[in-house]
């Protein structure tokens, strides 16, 4: 058998221990798929002290990641430590620039800086490996970097954050409890058991506020249609303002909430979008639940892909990270985007006010003689077409509020802006009108 391939880890926490625990218990299988041992020289952390649960022994230990990146005896160096900027960046550079291949599992520092650090590690001759950075366990940069090859894709969409997937499913309840429609959880009370059970981060506001699903959807469009990352085109929205009324909805007219991922390419322009969606529920991914992530591809021989599984925790990450280990330990090495880092195309991007759907809006509304016909005339200006509008009931007493639902048919983003600023103006609308895409897949 070949030398060990020696690799430096950067960053002990859940992925970083998750990864050594699968090297040590899996080695000898590792070792025969990649026709060489891997073997761990360095690691670093911030805490010295701390039990990781893992044998560090015989591994040289740094403080400081960016002195492992340039001087361990590696040929790999690992980052695990994560964050856009910082030592992340620093070490991956470094590493980089002193002829070391890089594997990380950091979305943010590939959305942010995937374009430049791929040209700097083709101008070296090394490679970075980044399976473990979208949709952790589901090696769907394998999928689409080889598996698809042959293909044009024209659209990749997915649920890409487990935490928001865990919320949106738990705030389903069990439909039980007798109102009409029945009230499920609300976001605070699932959010903070999601922390409890430590799925969220302590500040959950990059998975929540879909800025980690942008970061990875910036990622999968670029290597799906060979264009430079663009986090910043990703128009981002997350799932602070479902309620648990729209999720009770949605349930009741035939759809599941997901907070979605959507690149599309069209006529040359990129379309990335990022926000809570109503999907229909009999689509495959709409029972897609809990933390699970799930990816659909759609290319133009293949046609529709579907790749689901665990996007997040120890074991399905570090399963990712290893497996980028083995395909550097055999001389598996690809451009990093599926085609050379400077062949990567700027494209325009379709905007987001062209983009056109139907629509679910609910409004709280003072139930009083003249409130829907006012509501009305703001969508009939906008030349937005109902398609049904549910009202239950009446409010207990003169002044309170009753939830107002309308589904609309497909209409422009633009138009639809226009008219729920319009509505929210109205002096018997009593909340902020949220508004849900429906989504056709
Ligand atoms: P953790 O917070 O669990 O671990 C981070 C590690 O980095 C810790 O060991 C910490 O040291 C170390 N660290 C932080 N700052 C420094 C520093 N300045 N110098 C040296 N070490 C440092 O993070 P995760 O393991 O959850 O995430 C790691 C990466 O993997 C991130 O990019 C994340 O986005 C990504 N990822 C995580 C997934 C998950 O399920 N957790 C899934 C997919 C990707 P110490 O332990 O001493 O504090
Ligand atoms: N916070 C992320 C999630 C971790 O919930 O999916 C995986 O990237």
């Amino acid at each position: 058998m070949s030398k060990p391939l020696r690799i430096a880890v950067a960053g002990l926490g859940t992925v970083g221990a998750g990864t050594l625990r699968l090297l040590q218990n899996n080695g000898a299988a590792i070792a025969a798929r990649a026709g060489r041992s891997i073997q761990v020289t360095a690691v670093s952390a911030r805490d010295r002290g701390r039990d990781r649960g893992v044998d560090l022994s015989g591994m040289a230990w740094f403080d400081d990641p960016v002195a492992l990146a340039r001087d361990a005896e590696a040929d790999v160096v690992v980052e695990l430590i994560g964050g856009s900027e910082g030592p992340a960046k620093v070490m991956v550079e470094t590493a980089l620039q002193t002829g070391r291949h890089v594997v990380t599992a950091n979305k943010a520092l590939l959305a942010h800086h995937g374009t430049s650090l791929a040209a700097l590690s083709e101008s070296v001759g090394r490679t970075i490996g980044y399976e473990a950075a979208v949709a952790g366990g589901i090696p769907i940069i394998k999928g689409l970097r080889e598996g698809l090859a042959g293909n044009s894709i024209s659209r990749v969409y997915g649920i890409l954050n487990g935490t928001c997937n865990y919320i949106l499913t738990q705030m389903q309840g069990e439909s039980a409890g007798g109102g009409n429609p029945p009230a499920g959880r609300d976001f605070e009370t699932v959010l903070a058991e999601a922390q409890r059970l430590g799925y969220a981060e302590a500040d959950p506001s990059f998975d929540v506020d879909g800025i980690d699903t942008a970061h990875k959807l910036a990622i999968l469009t670029a290597l799906a249609f060979g264009c430079e990352v663009d986090f910043e085109a990703v128009h981002v929205e997350g799932i602070r303002n479902v309620s648990a009324l729209d999720v009770a909805y949605a349930d009741e007219l035939g759809y599941r909430i997901k907070l979605l991922g959507v690149a599309r390419q069209l006529n040359g322009a990129i379309e990335q979008r990022v926000h809570p969606c109503m999907v229909a529920k009999e689509l495959p991914i709409a029972s897609v639940s809990g933390v699970f992530n799930a990816v659909v591809a759609d290319g133009d021989f293949v046609d529709t892909t579907m790749y689901e599984g665990r996007g997040a925790g120890a074991g399905p990450t570090a399963s990712a990270v290893v497996a980028d280990l083995i395909d550097i330990a055999r001389g598996t090495t690809l451009p990093v985007f599926g085609i050379p880092a400077t062949e990567l195309t700027r494209r325009p991007n379709l905007p987001m006010a062209e983009h056109c759907c139907p629509f679910y809006l609910r409004l709280l509304v003072i139930d009083q003689p003249g409130v829907i016909a006012d509501v009305a005339a703001a969508l009939r200006d906008e030349d937005i077409s109902m398609e049904s509008m549910i009202q239950r009931g009446r409010a207990e007493g003169e002044g309170q509020a009753v939830p107002v639902i309308i589904m609309t048919h497909e209409t422009e983003e633009a138009h639809i802006q226009r008219a729920m600023a319009r509505i929210a103006e109205l002096e018997a609308v009593v909340e902020q009108p949220r508004l849900i895409r429906i989504v056709d897949l």
